[in-house]
């Protein structure tokens, strides 16, 4: 009876082989991280109003190193809210007249990029969801399209305002003219601004940027981003549409995640697109709102407010998939701050840090959507603040993934290196707390660590401890903990 034996045998094995949780990180660099970031839309129209004391305070929470540490901004460029219901989501253009501007103007949506660039946020992309009015099918900023032939004057308005910036040492060095080209957001009035894109109008659009860019000699300072679609699959579709046309003027090709794509179709989108495009990098530039648990199970578009670390970890598995699984460079959250807490919490003191299916997760920070009138100026912080504060602290630009290899390397666990230092980003998405064992090509000493969990924020632990020629690292249940080690010496 050879085969009862032989099950015998294989169940008696595996719960020793589940037990060694042993990996190594490679001395083989991957990518070179670019950024990490988030988007200015549309909360600086709101809290410009708060008192600057909390606009400080907000300042240093997403773009200071005590904060966020964000190395990565997204200043919304208005079209003028024209067609918008919604007055915080209506941005004011610079816009007046072919070659006229008002510098006064989206004095809000200003102070926070000015915040951004004096705090030193590194990387500053100017984008913007539609031209201005007069210059779309429907002279709205929401509901129309892109018009042929508007190209160069598109083109001239958004380099002259990245141009204006630069001269007041705000140093934009990305554009992104087109963010979602896929809808116009209308019919009119539309909760937000857009312009429809037809993929055969992306082409003009680039190159109307480009050739403004290049007539002020800005074409090697500033870099041009597209296409910004919605998602993942309906991008590569439409790539060989239009891209190869305009491929040699543009700086990377960014993306979102809306369809919150299985590891496999991401897989499948990044091998297409570098077999396609072997010169360029694709990134993430946007995503936010869904519920879902720790391990990715249940994501997906939704409305819901979730503070808690279930929904912290859920979005910091999206943030692994993207710098892991598909290697990019570069990842941006969206609105980072937000009026959706879908509750009152002067009528409600616990509303900020319970879930409730009237918000939505679209932001890591919250004000109350009734702050005009009950003057209730706190600012809330919800639980995947601190879990981006992982990337947002030490995940710098310059800086390299090692990958980590080994039967037991787990994808949501990474190494990233610079000259002086490792830092382990590991998440344990399940209740049970475990530990893993790692190797070093080289020298590592431990020294420090961070960990977010149900109970702690970004609380400072002691380092992993030596095990031999390895270390442990243990791993609390459902925490995303960093281990930091020194690598210019061993011990
Ligand atoms: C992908 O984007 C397209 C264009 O905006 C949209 O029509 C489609 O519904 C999106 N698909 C998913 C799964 O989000
Ligand atoms: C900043 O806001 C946070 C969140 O409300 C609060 O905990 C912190 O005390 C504030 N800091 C300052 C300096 O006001």
């Amino acid at each position: 009876m050879l085969k009862p034996l032989a099950i015998t045998f294989l169940t008696t094995s595996l719960p020793w082989l589940g037990a060694v949780h042993a990996a190594s990180v490679s001395s083989t660099p991957a990518q070179t991280f670019h950024g990490i970031g988030g988007s200015g839309a549309w909360w600086p129209n709101d809290l410009y109003h708060f008192p600057d004391t909390v606009r400080q305070n907000l300042s240093s929470l997403l773009f200071s190193p005590s904060g966020l540490g964000l190395s990565s901004y997204r200043y919304n460029v208005g079209a003028g809210g024209v067609g918008v219901s919604n007055p915080t989501r209506a941005p004011q253009t610079f816009y007046v007249s072919p070659g006229v501007y008002d510098w006064t103007r989206d004095a809000a949506g200003v102070y926070f990029l000015q915040e951004a660039a004096k705090r030193g946020v590194p990387h500053l992309t100017a984008f913007a969801n539609s031209a201005p009015a007069a210059l779309t099918s429907n002279g709205a900023s929401c509901g129309g399209t892109f018009v042929r032939g508007t190209g160069a004057a598109y083109g001239t308005y958004l380099a002259d305002v990245v141009a204006h910036f630069r001269a007041q040492g705000v140093n934009i060095d990305l554009v992104s003219p087109m963010n979602e080209p896929d809808s116009s957001f209308g019919p009119t009035p539309c909760g937000q601004e857009g312009m429809q894109v037809q993929p055969s109008q992306r082409p003009e659009v680039i190159n109307g940027m480009y050739n403004a860019l290049s007539a002020k000699g800005l074409t090697s300072s500033v870099g041009i981003l597209a296409d910004e679609s919605n998602n993942l699959s309906n991008a590569g579709n439409e790539y060989a549409s239009w891209l190869p046309q305009v491929l040699d003027r543009v700086a990377a090709i960014v993306h979102h995640t809306y369809d919150f794509p299985s590891d496999a179709s991401y897989s499948t989108y990044i091998s297409n697109t570098k077999n396609a495009y072997p010169s360029k990098v694709t990134w993430m530039s946007e995503i936010c709102c869904s519920l879902g648990n720790p391990d990715g199970t249940g994501k997906g578009w939704s409305q819901g407010y979730d503070p808690t670390i279930k929904n912290a970890l859920m979005f910091a598995g999206l943030v692994f998939q993207s710098l892991v699984l598909a290697s990019e460079p570069h990842y941006d959250f969206w609105t980072l701050v937000s009026n959706q807490l879908g509750c009152s919490p002067l009528n409600n003191p616990s509303c900020p840090t319970t879930a409730n299916s009237n918000g939505w997760n679209d932001g890591l920070i919250y004000y109350d959507p009734n702050y005009a009138t009950n003057k209730n100026y706190a600012i809330y912080i919800k639980k995947q603040f601190w879990t981006y504060k992982h990337f947002g602290n030490f995940v710098k630009p310059g800086s390299q993934r090692h990958p980590i290899i080994g039967s037991d390397a787990n994808k949501f666990t990474m190494a990233v290196a610079d000259a002086s230092t490792y830092y382990i980003l590991a998440m344990n998405p399940n209740a049970a707390d475990t530990s893993l064992t790692l190797t070093f090509p080289d020298a590592a000493c431990a020294t420090q660590a961070f960990r977010t969990s149900a109970t702690e924020d970004f609380t400072q632990l002691s380092g992993a401890v030596k095990s031999g020629s390895s270390w442990a690292l243990a791993l609390k249940g459902t925490s995303l903990t960093t281990y930091i080690f020194d690598r210019t010496r061993s011990c």
